[in-house]
């Protein structure tokens, strides 16, 4: 159990009922995948996307993080917001704007930096399988 005063409701809510926690089919082309660590203290972490090869947004998430509470409850969250984004959209979304919604205290900062790196690690492999689909904007990304 983790100490609950220590941790911002909203922290608690997605470490004890996380969203979307599962794998993919790796080699499945309309899927990337990002495997991403933290050099601070060793947390792993692995963020899914699967990608509607027509729209071009994110129709599916899925994650696995083998760390704190503050870097499982980043990815749960970080896997709400991106749900139907454009990877251009997605690969906006800072880990400030995920410390924010969680309240994470600045020595926690590093576990949201997780998240963001995990949704990058994601876009990016997913453009390796598919570079055609690369836009412009994303180029040298
Ligand atoms: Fe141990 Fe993050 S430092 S779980
Ligand atoms: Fe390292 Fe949270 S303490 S990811």
């Amino acid at each position: 159990n983790i100490q609950r005063r220590s941790y911002h409701e909203k922290v608690i809510d997605h470490y004890e009922r996380p969203r979307n926690v599962g794998s993919m089919a790796k080699n499945d082309t309309d899927v990337g995948t990002g495997l991403v660590g933290a050099p601070a203290c060793g947390d792993v972490m692995k963020l899914q996307i699967r990608v509607d090869p027509d729209t071009q947004r994110i129709s599916d998430v899925k994650f696995k993080t083998f760390g704190c509470g503050s870097a499982i409850a980043s990815s749960s969250y970080l896997t709400e917001l991106v749900q139907g984004m454009t990877l251009e959209e997605a690969a906006r979304i800072r880990n400030t704007e995920i410390a924010k919604e969680l309240c994470l205290p600045p020595v926690k900062l590093h576990c949201s930096m997780l998240a963001e790196d995990a949704i990058k690690s994601a876009i990016s492999n997913y453009y390796v399988t598919n570079p055609t689909h690369k836009p412009t904007s994303l180029a040298g990304t």
